[in-house]
């Protein structure tokens, strides 16, 4: 539901979220530096984040999959793989942001058990992910394309309260939990996208590959 000053109140929980309106003038700044930025806008995220690694251009060109080291990606850390040209976070949950993650109700979720097919079948589980600490997860915004920055924390003090860590639209508010799954009453209409990918080792995932392939 919402109110009038913009907030929008979740009916399972009463939580209020206050979802900004497209027309404030400081959210359309933010529109249009996200749009004019682009990838830059996730270069210039405040959480701590390795470089991309970069395929070769043949197999971006092929859209064949890709394979990422994470060895190197520490406790709460993000990277980003680019995989048939769209950004393809890895994210390496730590215990703590699982823990903040289970408190979420249920009821506060478009689709909280992921039974929309926005994720492959062996991701479809309560961290929609192969292994819970590691999430792989497309870096677009379900409604229009954007991407959402990291709001990792619980509690952060930009977010409404009660959050408890994930990701955040700036084109038109939408909110993602730590699974990218939506917030009701948001423009998204729908969880983020896990694509399909395996892991080839302890220490390096495979990219647009499935287990089956394993
Ligand atoms: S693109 Fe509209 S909320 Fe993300």
């Amino acid at each position: 539901m919402s109110t009038s000053s913009g907030a929008t109140t979740h009916p399972a929980s009463g939580a209020s979220f206050s979802t900004p309106s497209p027309m404030d003038p400081r959210r359309r700044n933010l529109i249009i530096g996200t749009c004019v930025a682009g990838g830059a806008a996730v270069a210039a995220a405040a959480w701590p984040f390795l470089d991309s690694w970069s395929p070769s251009e043949r197999a971006k060109a092929a859209g064949a999959p890709v394979e990422a080291d994470f060895g190197a990606l520490g406790p709460g850390q993000r990277m980003i793989v680019e995989w048939r040209g769209k950004p393809v976070w890895i994210i390496n949950r730590t215990k703590e942001m699982l823990a903040d993650l289970a408190k979420i109700p249920p009821g506060n979720l478009v689709d909280p058990d992921s039974k929309q097919a926005n994720q492959p079948p062996y991701a479809t589980n309560a961290t929609r992910s192969i292994k819970p600490g590691l999430f792989v997860v497309v870096g677009i915004c379900t409604h229009l394309g954007c991407s959402p920055t990291d709001k990792f924390t619980a509690g952060d003090p930009t977010m409404p309260a009660g959050w408890e860590g994930g990701f955040f639209c700036p084109c038109h508010g939408s909110m993602f939990d730590l699974a990218g799954r939506v917030y009701k009453n948001m423009p998204a209409p729908d969880n983020l996208i896990v694509p399909p990918y395996r892991f080839a080792s302890d220490t390096t995932v495979i990219i647009g590959e499935d287990t089956k392939g394993a």
